[in-house]
């Protein structure tokens, strides 16, 4: 059995991956996170999931939630989850972090952490979209820059970093592919007079609005044709089973910072 925290225990991601957690045989949700002031605070996480108690209580102290977790799963705030990580790496604790949205200094954080623990960073956890990742790679070393690489994203309201971190991701991949960095090639907003559009850049367009789980589409559009690579998550349930697979992943590995690909295999 391994014992698992779940740190944003009363998130949307949260919340989706909890059941998960209660049924796998093989895993035990034994610490449960939540924000400071947070109205699950000293609630049953089981019930705040929608499912029997589970007699792991709700707490804001990062040492409880991880005290005996042999692995920890981090769906909170950039800024939360660095920190989340620096403990972790402490407590020698194998951590999967999903959150996204890290700037330098956060993201230097996970980096010193994996030196203590194995470590699995991933924007986007669902199988599907690891392998749209690795399509996107292969594609634009295919299509040469006569193909102009667009990438799209559609979330929801509340997503507070944009483009989505899958996006960036995919964007990673086609540079890869094309022998470049996305740094080098990225144009992120269009506004007035843009000229024209400049060869070999990848261009970003986002939507954000209602309840859209998450929507991306990869567009190479090229002289007489185009080819779409697109992913739609329907809920959460593809992103929960992902953090799982991590999660019994990730166990008893060295030190090192891991993206999904290693985990899938990809
Ligand atoms: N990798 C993937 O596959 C994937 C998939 C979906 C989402 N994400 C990312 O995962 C993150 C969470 O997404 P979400 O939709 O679950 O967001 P969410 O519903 O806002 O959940 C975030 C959770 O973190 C909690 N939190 C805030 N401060 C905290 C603290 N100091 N200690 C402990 N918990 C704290 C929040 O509590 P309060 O509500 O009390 O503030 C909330 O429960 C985002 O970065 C999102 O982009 C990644």
């Amino acid at each position: 059995m391994l014992n698992v925290a779940m740190l944003g225990a009363s998130g949307r991601m949260g919340r989706a991956i909890v059941p998960l957690l209660a049924e796998a045989a093989d895993l035990r949700l034994s610490g449960a996170l939540a924000a400071p002031g947070d109205p699950a605070l000293g609630q049953d996480v089981g019930l705040l999931a929608g499912i029997p108690a589970l007699a792991v209580t709700v707490t804001a102290d990062p040492a409880t939630a991880l005290a005996g977790a042999q692995v920890a799963i981090d769906f909170t705030l950039p800024a939360i989850s660095a920190s989340n990580a620096r403990l972790c790496g402490g407590l020698g604790c194998a951590l999967v972090v999903g959150t996204t949205g890290h700037d330098a200094a956060q993201r230097e954080e996970l980096e010193l952490a994996a030196r203590e623990i194995p470590l699995v960073l991933a924007p986007n956890m669902s199988l599907g979209v690891n392998l749209l990742i690795r399509l996107a790679e292969l594609a634009a070393r295919a299509l040469d820059e006569q193909y102009d690489i667009e990438i799209f994203d559609a979330h929801h309201r509340n997503k507070v970093d944009a483009p989505s971190g899958t996006a960036l991701g995919l964007g990673a991949a086609a540079a890869r592919g094309r022998g470049t960095t996305l740094e080098s090639v990225a144009e992120y907003a269009r506004h007035g007079h843009t000229g024209v559009r400049d060869r070999g850049q990848i261009g970003f367009s986002v939507l954000r609005g209602g309840d859209i789980v998450g929507e991306h589409r990869l567009v190479f559009a090229g002289p007489g044709e185009q080819v779409e690579l697109v992913h739609t998550a329907q809920d959460r349930s593809g992103f929960a089973r992902g953090a799982l697979v991590a999660t019994r992943w990730v166990a008893g590995r060295p030190p090192g910072l891991y993206s999904m690909l290693d985990v899938l295999g990809l």
